[in-house]
């Protein structure tokens, strides 16, 4: 099987990029990546690295007709939005890709979205609001603690010690800070004091939780807010960073329970698929909150999720492996085998081409039956 490795290399794009640790960190998931998958002798590997021009990326995909796409972009030209355009374009071009749909990926990256869906569907999420204008401040009508984020970024940019504010002028600064620094809204969000739970989802039908982690909130964090900052994920050398492992969770059976029942029912309200994280706190009553739903998570060999599979006894290989298999198995979903020719495009499948048609022929019986039911 051919497989190319689409991954966003946009780290040195910007000059003061306020993600750009986190960036720099896709380019080693894909070596990693393409070290474990080579290791299968049926596979061929490439990477391929986007920077901006997704155009070009489509160019490069037409040429090389890989058999499937291992779908590492979280961003194009620095940007978190772009993220959603990749599964779009891959979509058209009818190559089956790991991870999650565009539409996922985007309602996940919206997280004000995002949270309208978790609570019309009742699954638990703190109370929030979004501010784009600093006008709009007196509009906040939630009580202290509140932790404000930007609404459209993930990897805990923005986030610091002083996101979590205990007072109208430390909200006003927070708020100004993420307007100023993001050029997007922010969201404002009750704060859960707790324990942060993670919870790595994998497969389809069925899905399984692997084993859930916790952040160990250390020294650095005493008389702190209990948050991973930025610097906390991606500043490796700072005691923040040093002073908050995650760990396997040890949880009461019944807080477990709940945990990976309220993360299935938030990756199942986005229509997340193969793999994710949902971050939650759990509040001293024991009730977990989500506060963020990560398709396409972090698949760093270190990393949490990696991890939480070798403790469920997948190596990084196997876990790769299964990533590509999932995609696979969508083939007839957008893929079909090639014409004969080798310059040929690729047509979708039977089962799926038909599916429009499929429906208009339903339709189309239904009529006929009503117009049939109509004669005398
Ligand atoms: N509502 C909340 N209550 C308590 N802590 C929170 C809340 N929201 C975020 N945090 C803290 O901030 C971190 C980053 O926030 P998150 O929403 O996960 O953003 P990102 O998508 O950037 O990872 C979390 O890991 C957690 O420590
Ligand atoms: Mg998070």
């Amino acid at each position: 099987m051919r497989i190319a490795i689409l991954h966003n290399q946009d780290h040195a794009l910007l000059e003061d990029d306020p993600g750009r640790e986190a960036r720099e960190d896709v380019v080693r998931v894909a070596a990693a990546m393409r070290a474990a998958l080579g290791k299968s002798k049926q596979h061929t590997v490439s990477l391929l690295p986007v920077e901006a021009d997704l155009l070009g990326i489509h160019e490069a995909l037409a040429t090389d007709k890989p058999d499937v796409v291992l779908n590492l972009c979280e961003s194009l030209a620095a940007d978190a939005r772009g993220e959603m355009l990749v599964p779009a374009m891959l979509e058209l071009m009818q190559v089956p890709y790991t991870g999650s749909s565009a539409l996922s990926l985007a309602l996940a990256l919206h997280k004000n979205k995002a949270k309208e869906i978790l609570r019309a569907r009742g699954v638990p999420s703190p109370a929030f609001c979004v501010i784009g204008h600093v006008e709009d401040l007196a509009d906040v009508d939630l009580p202290f603690p509140l932790i404000v984020k930007p609404s459209r970024e993930d990897a805990s940019m923005g986030i610091d010690f002083d996101s979590v504010v205990t007072s109208k002028q430390g909200l006003g600064r927070a708020v100004a800070k993420v307007l100023r620094t993001f050029h997007q809204p922010a969201l404002v969000e009750q704060y859960i004091e707790g324990r942060e739970v993670y919870v790595p989802l994998l497969g389809n039908s069925p899905r399984r939780a692997l084993p859930l982690s916790e952040i160990r909130f250390g020294n650095a964090f005493v008389g702190k807010p209990h948050v991973v900052s930025y610097k906390a994920k991606w500043d490796l050398d700072s005691p923040e960073c040093i002073e908050s492992p995650s760990e396997l969770a040890s949880l009461p059976p019944d807080v477990e329970a709940r945990c990976i029942q309220v993360a299935m029912d938030a990756f199942e309200a986005l229509e997340c698929r193969d793999y994710g994280r949902v971050d939650l706190r759990v509040d001293s009553a024991g009730q977990p909150y989500v506060i963020d739903i990560n398709p396409n998570c972090d698949l760093h060999p270190q990393a949490g999720f990696a991890r939480a599979a070798e403790a469920a006894g997948l190596s990084f290989a196997d876990l790769a492996l299964h990533l590509v298999d999932l995609a696979w198995e969508r083939r007839h979903g957008n893929q079909a085998p090639r014409l004969t020719r080798p310059d040929s495009a690729r047509r979708a499948a039977e089962p799926h081409r038909d599916l429009h048609a499929g429906r208009g022929v339903v339709r189309a019986r239904a009529h006929r039956r009503r117009a049939h039911a109509q004669q005398p």
